[in-house]
């Protein structure tokens, strides 16, 4: 039986970055299979829907050749042990990520074995979030050089119907 090796990059990726590209093509590099899994978090209202964020990143990841893009609710080491995954990857951006990231590690590591890989996020992307994105984007700066093309288009278009949306509230 062939066995691959696969990882995992799991985040929110409302919406996908270039810093989370950076590691997912590092990773792709790696492994055999790399797992892009969009947790769910019923208590956060995203800017993407799941699925939109889903055909973002399977658009942009598609060249890499080996990158499977899945959502999933619940606890990342659940869907590691379904799909026999021992390994996530993720993107160290700076020290002040690494207290909170050792947390998870050590945690998912104690729950069911995974073991966690940091990578170090490349120095152009290390002060970029999703959040940093879209409140940039919001606000009319341009983010065209830290979003891939399809991303930039998707934000612009979403931002714009944002604005074109009657206001709920009464000021
Ligand atoms: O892109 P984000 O929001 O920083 O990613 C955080 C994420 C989704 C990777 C993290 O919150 C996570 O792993 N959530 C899944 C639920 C879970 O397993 N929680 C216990 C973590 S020890």
């Amino acid at each position: 039986m062939t066995m691959f090796r696969r990882a995992v990059c799991p985040g929110s990726f409302d919406p996908i970055h270039n810093g989370h590209l950076d590691v997912i093509e590092r990773a792709s590099r790696l492994y055999d299979v790399v797992h892009v899994a969009v947790l769910i978090n019923k208590s956060k209202r995203g800017m993407f829907t799941v699925d939109e964020r889903i055909a973002m990143i399977e658009e942009i990841t598609a060249p890499y050749g080996n990158v499977k893009v899945e959502s999933h609710q619940g606890l990342l080491v659940d869907y590691c042990k379904e799909r026999e995954i021992p390994a996530i990857v993720k993107g160290l951006r700076a020290v002040s990520d690494f207290d909170y990231e050792l947390q998870m590690a050590q945690m998912n590591h104690g729950l069911s074995g995974v073991e966690t890989l940091f990578v170090p996020t490349s120095p152009e992307y290390s002060f970029m979030s999703s959040s940093l994105v879209k409140e940039v984007a919001t606000l009319g700066g341009d983010v065209s050089h830290l979003v891939p093309e399809l991303v930039f288009r998707r934000l612009s278009e979403r931002i714009a119907d944002m604005r074109a949306e009657p206001k709920t509230s009464s000021d």
